[in-house]
């Protein structure tokens, strides 16, 4: 069988939400520390102690939100510990991430200073599981508020005297689980409670966004939608790609054997089902999809680097991430009647992460090239795409084995991004050109020999993209050579 595709350009199927793009910081490991914050002393170049060579990488991409502070420690995290004049500031132990010492440096204002450099729309997430009601709705003010009350004005002490923009506010984080191990229904009922307070201060208008389900946990989903769905705007949802077991030994991030490649797609394909179900459950309370799904964590997960920290969660990343990126964005594409916002878990040395720090080095990851391959796609309108894939087939494994999605951006160019998920072989795929006049196809494939291939310190542009010439044109059908595990954008005027 042939693979093949019909792209319909002139078919439209709504916006493909740039958020869908977002990235996630957490204080863990060396994610703030190290990876954005060296501090103002520091020698390695920085802007108010954030460092310049990550903001520029990260720019590149154009990275169009940012989820912080985390993850489980947003849960024990106490917004005022990090505010104020740094060497006043407390220390805190991190108890979630290696138990390490957390001098609160980076903190509010710091953060959305990262935000304003990365020119990237803040996400703050609140502490439901260890905090209260006051903390929280003290730290909303503090952030929007406009005028004379308590937190505005120590805001303004503190340097900061307008408000700033907030618009994404998370209420808890995983709160079946780390931020506070609750019943759904419990958590309902406090998301109602806390979300009352998380008040619109002036033009400041913000997104609620409800704790979500973990995996296919769809009971948390059905409670959630029908106990608190009318008071949320969006409901998360994490899920990790794991190839092996959770607490028995997730795998090797690069020393692995090919079935590991095949297991790590089957998982990373999963990801459709999860929305599509999800989204069923929603659509029963919510048919006219007000409410997002907001995949807040989502990426590879493997056993950390040997010799460092457990607790830092620092792994490699190899062109099999990057199928993970490509496939995963596909199927967020494809969804983007629900899906309004994704966070790729994390943006620095932590997990899939974007950027790779070692002191005053820095190296980008086959994931990010793919997130830069991509960035066509953010707020461009979304075209029919119907491929019929081979299936790449492996023991008791069967899964499509090419996925892609099509856009079309202001200016007319239409943007198509396709994976190969095989490890071995490439495809011979058409695509059929319907509703665009062709006049000119440029491409760049992100490809590699290995299955493990990977960027390191000393070898920084091992896996990287390139050109791409191997397609035909005739009339309104390209046909295209898709190397073996690749991920390749063509742009069609
Ligand atoms: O991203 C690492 C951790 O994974 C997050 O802190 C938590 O929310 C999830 O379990």
């Amino acid at each position: 069988m042939t693979n093949n595709a019909i792209v319909n350009a002139d078919v439209t199927k709504g916006v493909i939400n740039k958020n869908i793009y977002g990235h996630f910081a957490e204080h863990l490991g060396r994610c703030i520390y190290e990876g954005f914050w060296v501090g103002e002393d520091s020698d390695i170049p920085n802007t108010n102690g954030i460092r310049n060579d990550v903001v520029e990488a990260l720019k590149n991409i154009k990275i169009p939100v940012l989820r912080w502070p985390g993850g489980c420690f947003a849960d024990e995290y106490h917004w005022k510990d990090g505010i104020g004049p740094r060497e006043n500031r407390k220390r805190m132990v991190n108890t979630h991430w290696g138990g390490v010492i957390e001098n609160n440096h980076f903190g509010t204002h710091e953060f959305f200073m990262l935000c304003d450099l990365l020119e990237t729309e803040p996400y703050v997430c609140g502490n439901v599981g260890s905090g209260s009601i006051q903390e929280m709705s003290e730290w909303v003010e503090y952030m929007t508020f406009d005028g004379e009350s308590p937190m505005a004005n120590w805001r303004q002490e503190n340097g900061k005297q307008e408000p700033w923009a907030l618009k994404y506010f998370g209420v808890g984080n995983e709160n079946w689980g780390c931020g506070g191990n609750m019943r759904p229904q419990y958590y309902a009922d406090l998301y109602r409670r806390f979300q009352t307070y998380v008040r619109n201060y002036g033009e400041n208008k913000i997104y609620r966004i409800a704790g979500g389900p973990n995996v296919a946990d769809y009971n948390w989903t059905d409670v959630l939608m029908r106990e608190a769905g009318k008071l949320m705007d969006g409901l998360s949802l994490h899920y990790y790609t794991v190839p092996g077991e959770f607490w028995t030994g997730k795998g090797s991030a690069t020393n692995f054997p090919e079935e590991e490649w095949d297991v790590t797609m089957q998982k990373a394909y999963y990801i459709k089902e999860l929305i599509e179900k999800h989204s069923a459950i929603m659509d029963k309370y919510d048919p006219k999809k007000r409410v997002g799904l907001i995949i807040d964590e989502w990426g590879t997960w493997y056993d950390v680097e040997e010799g460092t920290n457990p607790g830092f969660l620092y792994q490699q990343n190899t062109i099999r991430d990057a199928l993970v990126a490509g496939v995963s964005l596909n199927i967020f594409n494809e969804h983007n009647d629900r899906v309004q916002m994704t966070n790729i878990a994390q943006t620095i040395n932590v997990l899939q992460s974007m950027i790779l720090t070692d002191k005053e080095k820095m190296i980008v990851t086959p994931t990010y090239h793919v997130f830069e391959m991509y960035k066509v796609h953010q707020d461009a309108t979304k075209v029919s795409l119907d491929i019929s894939s081979d299936k790449f087939k492996t023991g008791e494994k069967e899964m499509p084995q090419v996925t892609g999605s099509a856009s079309k951006s202001n200016d007319g160019t239409l943007n198509i991004t396709l994976c190969n998920v095989d490890r071995e072989n490439s495809s011979d795929f058409n695509v059929d050109l319907r509703g665009i006049e062709v006049n000119h196809v440029t491409g760049r494939v992100l490809t590699a020999n290995e299955i493990d291939a990977h960027n390191t310190f000393d070898n920084p542009d091992n896996v990287h993209p390139v050109e791409f010439t191997d397609f035909q044109i005739n009339e309104t059908i390209l046909s295209i050579k898709l190397p073996s595990k690749s991920v390749v954008a063509l742009s069609v005027k």
